[in-house]
């Protein structure tokens, strides 16, 4: 099978969030199963050039020079966009440095998409490949379903199309008139085709036009057909309801193993704990949090937006200190919440460490310190941060949505006793939330029935490989009934 798989962000080339860690894992998964997957990502201006060469050229309409297709020797199936004007520039693939998105959006994206469609029919002299499907991944990459279905309108044959949601709450909305310049033709921009409330929308592109949609747990698959998760397109998703799959993701298990993991002090795994205690004497010293090993210490790594509900853990903070718990946390995002996040660190020194912007080595030292995890996200698609804190038996205490409640078993549901490793709540709010941390920090006062939870938790099976599997089911299913 021949797949070609377009997005924004890859991992180790650059990253925002979860995409990225999709990006740099699930190809590598299902070139592994046999499939012949190439992947198409924008170029940042990372990594060094020095072991990267110029393939081809693509001409695209509305662009003054050519657009480039750069690979590596390391990754030889990763196609890098090059347009410096368009992506070699500092801040990050988004956004600038003020956290405002590039008002080219459109514009870099579209090339993206123009290009994805050059090579997925064939038409990029130099590379001779096409492939049977092309798999692709959120707004930036949205119109690349709708792009394929117009070649077929002027008697062209085309891939099969995948679009895969990992947050419907980033919809890729722009002014219509947009549409002129990116050529664009006007006749579909309505309520069934490009259109939304308005809007020229990439993300509903890519759900109208695509042959099948696929979202990053089966919950969120649930969840975006109701009025509370739909974010306006729920009406669609409850159309195309038979055509939508929940495939869950993976963990990247070199990357995230704390048997040896690089960026720990030292390793452990679920019958040796001691390494995670040293790791947990060691992040308290790093951070400046008073160094006790009876602390119950809490963890958290996120983006600080309102979907992941920072609300909700300043409410209750300044309650779970004065209990004499720790909390460490790395994350960055609206300014509102990094500014509150730093005052309230900096009138609890020794319990509260707040540490702002995006750092790899310290997210891997606090999934490895913290004994348990927090994740009360209003939505998660997936989230991948519960999984690295299952795999490193820091217990998560998440909200029951997406894919938090398809991958964490509370500690109290004798149904699943076998199954049980972290702490769910059901109503995004902080008292639920505060009510969940309490009970975290009761049974962390007993040892044994703590580190049962957490040999339960690392026994979980967490691989690509199950995910890879189920794509791979998928993409066959859509070639076999396009
Ligand atoms: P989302 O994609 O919505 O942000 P996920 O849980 O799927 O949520 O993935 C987030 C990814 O980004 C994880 O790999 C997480 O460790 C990483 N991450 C988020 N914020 C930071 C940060 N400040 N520093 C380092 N890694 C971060
Ligand atoms: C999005 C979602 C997150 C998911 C990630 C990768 O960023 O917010 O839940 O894990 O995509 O699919």
């Amino acid at each position: 099978l021949r797949v070609l798989f377009v997005l924004s962000e890859m991992v180790p080339y650059s990253k925002t969030g979860g995409l990225a860690d999709v990006g740099g894992a699930l190809p590598l998964a299902l070139q592994q199963l046999g499939d012949d997957i190439r992947v198409l990502v924008p170029w940042y201006g990372r990594p060094d050039l020095n072991e990267m060469h110029r393939i081809c050229s693509v001409n695209v309409p509305y662009t003054h020079e050519a657009a480039e297709i750069w690979i590596t020797t390391n990754r030889p199936q990763v196609y890098f966009l090059r347009y410096p004007a368009y992506y070699e520039r500092g801040g990050g693939p988004y956004q600038n440095t003020l956290g405002q998105d590039w008002p080219d959006n459109p514009r870099r994206f579209a090339l993206l998409n123009r290009v994805a469609v050059e090579l997925a029919q064939g038409r990029v002299a130099g590379l001779d490949w096409r492939p049977d499907l092309v798999h692709v991944h959120d707004w930036q990459t949205g119109l690349i379903p709708y792009l394929l279905e117009l070649e077929t309108r002027v008697g062209n044959t085309r891939p099969a199309t995948l679009f895969t949601i990992h947050n419907l709450a980033y919809q890729g909305r722009f002014d219509p008139a947009i549409m002129t310049e990116l050529h664009m033709p006007g006749a579909d921009f309505h309520w069934q085709g490009t259109e939304l409330y308005g809007a020229f929308s990439f993300m509903k592109a890519g759900l109208v036009y695509s042959d099948r949609l696929s979202t990053v747990s089966p919950t969120y698959a649930q969840e975006i057909q109701t009025d509370a998760f739909g974010m306006g397109l729920q009406g669609l998703l409850q159309q195309r309801a038979g055509q939508l799959s929940g495939i869950l993701n993976g963990v990247d298990e070199v990357h995230w193993n704390p048997r040896a993991d690089p960026y720990l002090p030292a390793h452990y795994h679920a019958r040796n704990l001691v390494g995670k205690s040293q790791c947990k004497a060691q992040l308290q010293q790093h951070l400046g949090l008073e160094a006790q090993a009876d602390f119950f210490l809490l963890g958290m790594i996120s983006r600080l937006v309102d979907q992941k509900g920072i609300d909700m853990v300043l409410e209750v903070l300044p309650d779970l200190l004065q209990r004499g718990m720790q909390v460490a946390i790395l994350g960055s995002g609206e300014k509102h919440y990094e500014t509150r996040l730093q005052e309230l660190a900096a009138i609890h020194p020794g319990r509260l460490a707040v540490h702002i912007g995006f750092d790899e080595g310290l997210s891997h030292r606090i999934e490895a310190g913290a004994d348990a995890f927090l994740m009360p996200s209003r939505f998660e698609p997936c989230g991948l941060n519960q999984m690295y804190s299952l795999r490193y038996g820091t217990l998560p205490i998440v909200h029951q949505t997406g894919g938090l409640a398809d991958t964490v078993v509370d500690a109290g549901d004798i149904a699943r006793d076998y199954e049980r490793n972290g702490f769910v709540f059901s109503i995004a709010h902080s008292d639920d939330l505060h009510h969940a941390v309490l009970r975290a920090a009761a049974l962390f006062q007993q040892p044994a029935a703590w580190q049962r939870l957490q040999q339960q938790a690392m026994a979980g099976n967490y691989s690509w490989e199950h995910s890879a599997l189920a794509y791979q089911r998928l993409y066959q299913q859509i070639l076999a009934r396009p």
